[in-house]
């Protein structure tokens, strides 16, 4: 018993962890990864302007944003390239692009490469206004009103509160301060799925222009990551928060101990297990993927891990269940959790999709029924999906030849709506 216990923290830890996986293989490899690249020895030790915008000679901004219930969170800007600078942002015709990140990182994996590499600084140079979100928890957003990261009721939300408060107080903010312009919107995994979540409770369409999505998450049913499917069914999530523990800290100290056991086995190739999670990406930098890790993994609540596992059990995407009648009608005056309907996405909003052959996560036959979902109810100008057969997860970050297939399309879609 006490070893099924063992056993099931560690899948867990394993299953999330994959980044501290991954670097610390290649901290403790020669000669499996190219190796002309080098890893800075440290993570940066400054915010994302300070460190690695402005090295570029890139102006940066940044904002904090309050939501309704209370987070403070950190919101950058790139007013413009280097190109095309008119020194002077509040006077400003560029239209803006929100880019906003996945599960368990933050802002920084739109500016880890060079400019010619990274979207954000692509977006900039390319005659955008680049506004970059971090969402509640992340590293520069441990913020709130009245709590601290120390107070489980800082952790109580799951990506739900994501889209029903972070991600219409960046927009409304923005929109703001642009002086009324609509915003185009870039989200990578779970960025697709609170945009794909908000538009159908309709609450940002006022301000949206048009969306793209990289890998987007909805359906999770079929996903191809047998460790995460293992996780989800044996309600791992779900045993860690009953423990006690709120914040999903993926660099704790109690996850580095765990991995370093495990990988230390010659018969585990912990590369392996990244692959395992994500899928195999076919078009990473060495040196990219170096700055990913050493800035990342950051911390999620367990509520929202838990809410990610209920996806994988069930073939509808809901708010978060509370396991029981009775808390789910305190909480919403009913004894199932409410659906999101997403065919009811407003069809005037231009969809951009991509997503790839070979990711887990985003895998192909959830990835089909969502299109099949929402296409139905669009008009064939204002919607694109691009198949990338041997694209990854973190292909569409990070992969070297994004900008070329990915990012080019992106802008010329942003262009023509
Ligand atoms: C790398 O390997 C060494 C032993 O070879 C070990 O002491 C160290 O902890 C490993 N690095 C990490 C990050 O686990
Ligand atoms: C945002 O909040 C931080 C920490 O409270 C503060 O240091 C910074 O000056 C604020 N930035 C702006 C633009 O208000
Ligand atoms: C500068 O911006 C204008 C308008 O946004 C654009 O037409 C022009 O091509 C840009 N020039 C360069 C060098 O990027
Ligand atoms: C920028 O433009 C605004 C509005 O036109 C103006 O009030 C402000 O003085 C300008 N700032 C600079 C630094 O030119
Ligand atoms: C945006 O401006 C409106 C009207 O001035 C104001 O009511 C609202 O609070 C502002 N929202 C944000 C997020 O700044
Ligand atoms: C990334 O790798 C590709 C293929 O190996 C190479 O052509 C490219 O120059 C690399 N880019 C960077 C920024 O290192
Ligand atoms: C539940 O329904 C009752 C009666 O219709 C209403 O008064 C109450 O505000 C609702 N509560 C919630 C959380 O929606």
């Amino acid at each position: 018993m006490a070893q099924d216990i063992y056993l099931l923290f560690l899948i867990l830890f394993i299953a999330l962890n994959l980044q501290s996986v991954l670097s610390w293989r290649m901290q403790n490899s020669t000669n499996d990864i190219n190796s002309d690249d080098q890893c800075p020895p440290q993570p940066h030790p400054l915010g994302m302007c300070n460190s690695r915008v402005a090295a570029y000679g890139y102006p940066c901004e940044e904002y904090n944003v309050t939501t309704d219930d209370g987070y403070i969170l950190s919101l950058k800007r790139i007013p413009h390239g280097l190109s095309n600078a008119t020194g002077n942002s509040t006077e400003n015709t560029r239209q803006p692009v929100l880019l906003f990140h996945g599960l368990m990182v933050d802002g920084f994996c739109w500016v880890l490469s060079t400019p010619k590499q990274s979207l954000g600084f692509i977006l900039a140079d390319g005659g955008f206004d680049v506004w970059i979100a971090n969402c509640r928890g992340t590293r520069s957003s441990r913020r709130h009103t009245t709590l601290t990261p120390e107070d489980p009721a800082f952790w109580d939300w799951t990506w739900d509160q994501l889209a029903d408060y972070d991600l219409p107080a960046v927009l409304q903010f923005i929109y703001n301060q642009t002086g009324g312009q609509k915003i185009h919107y870039i989200g990578h995994s779970l960025g697709t799925l609170i945009m794909l979540a908000a538009l159908s409770d309709n609450k940002v369409t006022d301000v949206v222009r048009s969306a793209a999505l990289l890998c987007p998450i909805a359906y999770l049913n079929r996903m191809k990551s047998k460790l995460i499917l293992l996780a989800a069914r044996i309600f791992l999530a779900e045993t860690i928060h009953m423990l006690g523990y709120h914040e999903f800290n993926p660099v704790g100290l109690v996850a580095q101990e765990l991995l370093g056991q495990v990988c230390v086995n010659p018969e585990v190739d912990c590369y392996d297990l990244f692959s395992a999670v994500a899928g195999p990406d076919c078009c990473l930098n060495t040196s990219t993927t170096c700055i990913f890790l050493q800035h990342g993994p950051q911390s999620t609540s367990i509520k929202n891990m838990i809410h990610m596992s209920q996806l994988v059990r069930k073939s509808s995407i809901r708010k978060y269940d509370y396991g029981n009648e009775k808390e789910n009608m305190k909480h919403y005056n009913q004894t199932r959790p409410p659906a999101y309907d997403l065919s009811s996405i407003p069809r005037h909003v231009p969809l951009f999709f991509t997503h790839g052959g070979q990711d887990f996560l985003g895998d192909v036959p959830d990835t089909r029924h969502l299109l099949r979902t929402i296409i139905r109810e669009h008009d064939s100008d204002d919607i694109e999906v691009m198949y990338m057969p041997d694209y990854a997860h973190g292909d569409f970050v990070m992969g070297y030849n994004a900008p070329q297939l990915i990012y080019k399309p992106m802008v010329e879609f942003f262009k023509r709506h």
